[in-house]
């Protein structure tokens, strides 16, 4: 059976970048607090009207410029994102047609933080299995839009940022490389605690003047709760992962967590035993990019140089559901 490798990687983020002392106009907040609790300097914020699909199409006309390829060569795409263009259809279709694609299927992920590690595991087992070749697997998002920008929403409102990142995935023939494993993990039982309430269909009607001024569109966490969780299960994906394949945090030539607070990777690196050269964040430059996050470190390492064929890449999420997984990659 084949591996599946990384033929390549690209990322996109919008050209508009808000820093920390712009929330101090809409709430009370201060640069010192964002950055003191989470690391986050900057964050990107899409144009008006610039959507999920538009984000993750640039991100992909970058990877398709890595990998020598055009959009034609794609026979299949994974699009994961919480926060799609429309309530129905998902991202995916939209992201096929302006790729100026038709017919090839487009499965849409809703695994928020842990999208990417999903949505890796679905394009890993058909590209084992011989049923697709050229896998586009693309993590976009647009938090702006939906953010509660009163000193209300600041604990998430300042966290988040849009963008985009994707992945050409296809078969490799040398047995040493590629996606070695994948973890995937949920616990429904704490939905609650990182969740948004309206836009699905459990009220009726689905939407009211008093749900709105409730705020029941607007995202809500559990934050101390979250971080516990966070800095609990990715460290324990990750150990699955390197147990499953025999390897030790030694062998980790770097581990990209998903960007959730730069506290808790550190915290991350910290429970693991790991170098501060064996773990990648940029959550400063971008916030939290949810499915998008993984994706675009992983792009930067690669263009920076980071990671050289046969390294391991070790990929670990933890996000809203809850669900976390990791990857492990022999590059
Ligand atoms: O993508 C995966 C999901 N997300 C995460 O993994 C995030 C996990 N959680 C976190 O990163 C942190 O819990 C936060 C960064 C969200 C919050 O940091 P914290 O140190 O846990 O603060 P806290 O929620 O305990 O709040 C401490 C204080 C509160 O004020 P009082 O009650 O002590 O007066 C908050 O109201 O900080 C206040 N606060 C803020 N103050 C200024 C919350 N947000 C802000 C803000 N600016 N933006």
């Amino acid at each position: 059976m084949p591996r599946t490798e990384f033929i390549s990687t690209g990322f996109y983020v919008p050209e508009r970048v808000v820093y920390n002392d712009e929330f101090t106009q809409w709430m009370d907040t201060s640069d010192e607090w964002i950055r003191t609790r989470t690391g986050i300097t900057e964050r990107r914020w899409a144009a008006e009207g610039q959507l999920g699909s538009d984000l993750a199409a640039e991100a992909t006309k970058v990877a398709l410029e890595h990998a020598g390829m055009r959009a034609g060569d794609l026979d299949c795409i994974v699009y994961c994102t919480l926060s799609p263009d429309y309530f129905f259809p998902g991202g995916g279709v939209y992201l096929q047609r302006k790729l100026g694609l038709a017919d090839i299927p487009c499965l849409d992920v809703r695994n928020q933080c842990t999208g990417f590690i999903y949505g890796l595991s679905v394009a890993d087992a058909w590209i084992k299995s011989g049923q697709y070749n050229r896998v586009l697997l693309v993590g976009a998002e647009v938090h702006s839009t939906g953010m509660d920008l009163s000193t209300r929403g600041r604990d998430l409102a300042v966290l988040f940022g849009d963008g985009a990142g994707a992945a050409i995935l296809g078969p490799t023939a040398d047995a040493g490389r590629g996606v070695l494993s994948t973890h995937l993990f949920a616990d429904g039982s704490q939905a609650e605690l990182l969740w948004c309430d309206l836009g699905g269909t459990a009220h009726k009607p689905r939407m009211t003047p008093e749900h709105l001024e409730a705020g029941l569109h607007f995202p809500v966490m559990q934050g101390r709760e979250v971080f516990k969780h966070a800095t609990t299960k990715m460290p324990e994906a990750v150990a699955a992962a390197l147990a499953t394949n025999g390897l030790s945090t030694a062998d980790i030539k770097l581990l990209i967590p998903h960007q959730a607070n730069l506290r808790i990777s550190e915290m991350v690196q910290r429970r693991m035993g790991l170098r501060d050269d064996q773990v990648y964040n940029n959550i400063q430059r971008y916030g939290n990019t949810t499915a998008a996050s993984i994706p675009i470190a992983l792009d930067e390492c690669v263009q920076a140089g980071r990671l050289a064929r046969g390294d391991l890449v070790v990929l670990t999420a933890f996000g809203s559901g809850f669900t976390w997984g990791s990857a492990a990659v022999r590059w």
